[in-house]
């Protein structure tokens, strides 16, 4: 018989491998990642389903370079708030930071792993129910997060958390969404250029990408 800490071990790993297909609401979305915050705890990478710390860094080197951070953060889809350990790391400046995610459970550790701070906030919510007010931030990122198709029409539920960060943000926002016929497997892509097209003509924004062609993950920033 298999010892216990072996079983598990297997149990995460099985866990980790496990993505649903899409999900029909973001609350649904939410009560997957809370699953995740219990069952691989101790482990942030697969928690937030990142390949490695490397990825999320990528990534993250990627978005402020597209848009720089400035002024009143937004953090739309936190997780667990790794994005204001880079900012801080790389001496990025900021005024005050807030992050929000439809997941109970990562808005409740990442709390607790940075409460006490002055200008970091973080919220439950979801803002397809409950929309951000428009201005309230300068620059927002969605990153890792749009990956899911949600409902039955997932681009319309898409481009509404979009358009609504956008519209909470002065400045603008920066995202990474899939890029189509780049990697198996993928549950929700888009082509980059199609994409920024309609945020061009749907939201009015100024749209710049960051895509290399190859990379099965690509950035779009939108500017006021
Ligand atoms: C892969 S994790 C990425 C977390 C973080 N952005 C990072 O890069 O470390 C995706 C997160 O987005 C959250 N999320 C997904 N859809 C969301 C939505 N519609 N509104 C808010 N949060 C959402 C999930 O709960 C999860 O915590």
């Amino acid at each position: 018989m298999k010892p216990l800490h072996l079983l598990a071990k297997k149990l995460k790993k099985r866990m980790f491998r496990y993505t649903p297909s899409g999900f029909p609401d973001p609350k649904a979305c939410g009560a997957f990642y809370d699953a995740r915050v219990g069952l691989l705890a101790g482990d942030d990478m697969m928690v937030l389903e990142y390949s490695g710390m490397e990825a999320q860094e990528r990534l993250f080197v990627r978005a402020t370079t597209l848009l720089p951070p400035q002024g009143e953060i937004l953090d739309l889809g936190c997780g667990l708030g790794h994005l204001i350990i880079y900012l801080d790391e790389k001496q990025l400046s900021y005024g005050r930071y807030h992050g929000i995610d439809v997941s109970s459970r990562m808005i409740d550790e990442a709390t607790k792993r940075h409460s006490g701070r002055q200008g970091i906030s973080f919220e439950h919510r979801n803002v397809l129910e409950d929309p951000l007010i428009p201005a309230s931030f300068d620059t927002g990122y969605i990153l890792s997060v749009l990956g899911y198709p949600i409902g039955d029409d997932p681009m319309r539920a898409m481009m509404t958390i979009i358009e609504n960060a956008f519209a909470s943000c002065r400045t603008g926002i920066a995202f990474s969404h899939l890029a189509s016929g780049r990697k198996e497997g993928l549950k929700f892509t888009t082509v980059p250029e199609e994409l920024a097209a309609r945020c061009e003509s749907d939201l009015g924004a100024k749209v710049e990408i960051d895509d290399d062609g190859k990379d099965f993950t690509y950035l779009i920033a939108l500017r006021h």
